[in-house]
């Protein structure tokens, strides 16, 4: 039996072991305001590799969510707009915020928020939008940010699974008013577990920089909430080893998806993942859709691939709408989602990571397509 395709893994070398390494000799662990000199590195070529004139580091892509939320001054009487077809800790965040997710609709090709749906749901009380770069696709970021313009909104924008990708030529990091990076071990870039936020803004940066050290504007002087957000010194030395290879995975991850496409497209009965016009994809995984099928015959599809030790997933079997939590209280609103249940039901994801070469591209394809016949 050939070894498990993993649906992602981290490509980690000698960069990476030598700079964890060099920290551990350092003795410089982390940093009491979480500002040491790998982290310093680690943001400003991050900065610079997305185009925005602030990045600030913290410990993961939730706790990037939540700063973001708390330096746009979110608090308990307003509300954020976002998907439910996402992950929760995007939702769970706006919630430690105090204020109220309201869930849109997707995009039925791009599984994206939908503009319409996100402009339905605004109110008086919308502080905010968190566009969701799904699967490594840039949300239609013009029409975030232009709602925003007309309402007087902010645009948080998740891209936790998107690092590297463009929106009109531009990296996502340099389009909202913020943007937020998880490094979690999955993701393009990692650092085990690790976040950025993105910014063009010297009020939010200063404002992040404090909420990720306890409020603190100097020692012992808190003057707003925050937390221990820290980034350490050994994820930002890893962090800055794996920046230096991104442009590389995401070309192996472009390729894959391409021979992914190939391969797949005479398949009349998938939906294979769209690239629109001005948006280039980061190709985090590569998504299809079963063509009219519940969620029994697309589990059963999922179950051939594991069975042939291919790690196909879900993202999101159940939309955050519908998990105990939000589906038995009130914390969140939402309107109609029939976009998001049905793509909950159809769609599945394969692996594309820069580890896999053509040989293994084949034998997914193959297998799925056996699976389907
Ligand atoms: C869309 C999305 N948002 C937010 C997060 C949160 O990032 P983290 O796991 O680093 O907290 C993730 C990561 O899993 C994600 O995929």
């Amino acid at each position: 039996m050939r070894e498990l395709i993993r649906i992602n893994q981290p490509f980690l070398g000698k960069e990476e072991i030598d700079s964890a390494v060099d920290v551990l000799r350092s003795g410089v662990l982390t940093d009491k305001s979480g500002m040491g000199p790998r982290v310093l590195e680690f943001e400003r070529s991050f900065a610079k590799y997305v185009g925005a004139k602030h990045a600030v580091a913290v410990v993961n892509g939730t706790a990037a969510l939540h700063a973001a939320l708390l330096a746009a001054d979110v608090r308990p009487g307003d509300e954020v707009i976002l998907p439910s077809f996402t992950f929760v800790g995007a939702v769970n965040s706006v919630v430690l915020a105090g204020a109220t997710p309201v869930f849109a609709d997707i995009d039925k090709d791009t599984y994206c928020l939908k503009p319409e749906s996100v402009e339905e749901c605004v109110t008086r009380k919308t502080k905010a939008i968190i566009p969701t770069d799904l699967y490594g696709l840039p949300s239609d970021l013009k029409s975030a940010v232009d709602l925003a313009k007309n309402k007087g909104l902010i645009v948080i924008e998740d891209a936790a699974q998107a690092h590297g990708a463009q929106y009109d030529g531009k990296r996502v990091g340099s389009v909202a008013d913020m943007t937020c990076f998880s490094f979690y071990a999955a993701k393009n870039l990692t650092t085990g577990e690790g976040g950025m936020i993105t910014t063009d803004d010297d009020e939010y940066a200063q404002a992040l920089r404090m909420i990720r050290s306890h409020g603190e504007q100097r020692p012992y002087w808190t003057v707003r909430l925050g937390h221990n957000y820290h980034m350490s010194e050994i994820a930002a030395a890893i962090g800055q080893a794996q920046l230096r290879k991104l442009p590389g995975f995401l070309e192996k991850r472009r390729k894959n998806a391409e021979l992914a496409t190939q391969k797949l497209e005479m398949s009349g009965k998938l939906i294979l993942p769209k690239e629109p016009d001005g948006r280039r994809h980061a190709w985090y995984v590569y998504t299809v859709r079963l063509r009219g099928v519940n969620a029994a015959k697309r589990n059963k599809i999922v179950d051939k691939l594991w069975n042939k030790n291919i790690e196909a997933a879900v993202y999101y079997s159940t939309p955050v709408h519908s998990t105990p939590f939000y589906r038995d209280s009130n914390v969140a609103r939402k309107g109609r989602l029939p976009e998001t249940e049905k793509a909950s039901r159809q769609v599945f994801s394969l692996p594309v990571h820069p580890r896999l070469g053509e040989e293994e591209m084949d034998f997914v394809a193959d297998m799925l397509r056996k699976a389907i016949a």
